[in-house]
């Protein structure tokens, strides 16, 4: 399969659409087990985590909510290490029982600064379902409750992740080649 260029860098395909697929319904498929009796709000957050929590909601079939927030820490392909303020959580989390849906772990440290204004605003109980996770690029002790994937420490595109804005729309995950 031929690299597909993006603005000035070219990417080749990495994981396909059948596999990412499988997985997401592998984690919404814990997720009702887990969490049936919880009324669980998910928060999904924007943008990368737009396709994964799409496809994710699918699968979950038991009572819940859904809301959006947005923040972001990455400017091109390095992280600025500058997490922005949570945004547009407009929900009570008081006592709720909370699944923040990420499209990858990276550092950990935009999912640090979620869990704080999270457990600020008073959630009971966090958990973390993540698309991606980068587990050797981990800088905080973060224990996410469910990864659908774990891939090595490379710049990758597609399935909600984007480069400089473009390449969210691919379903399957391309890497970074040159
Ligand atoms: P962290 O704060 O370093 O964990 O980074 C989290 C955010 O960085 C994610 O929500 C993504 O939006 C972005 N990010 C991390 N790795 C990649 C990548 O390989 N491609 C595109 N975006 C990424």
């Amino acid at each position: 399969m031929n690299p597909i260029q993006i603005k000035d860098k070219k990417f080749a395909l990495s994981i396909p659409d059948v596999e990412i697929q499988k997985a997401v319904r592998e984690v919404g498929e814990a997720i009702n087990r887990d969490l049936a009796d919880k009324n669980p709000l998910f928060i999904c957050v924007l943008n990368g985590a737009f396709m994964f929590a799409g496809d994710l909601m699918k699968t979950v079939n038991i009572p819940c909510e859904i809301t959006f927030i947005k923040l972001s820490s990455y400017n091109g392909l390095y992280s600025t290490g500058a997490v922005k303020e949570m945004i547009g959580l407009n929900e009570s989390v008081v006592g709720r029982n909370v699944v923040v849906v990420e499209d990858i772990v990276d550092t950990g440290l935009t999912m640090e600064r979620i869990l704080e204004s999270l457990r600020a605003k008073g959630a009971s109980e966090i958990k973390i379902a993540t698309f991606l996770q980068k587990p050797d690029a981990l800088q905080r002790d973060i224990t996410v409750d469910y990864v659908a994937m774990r891939i090595p420490n490379d710049f990758i595109v597609g399935y909600g992740l984007d480069y400089d804005g473009y390449g969210r729309n691919l379903k399957d995950i391309y890497t970074v080649v040159d």
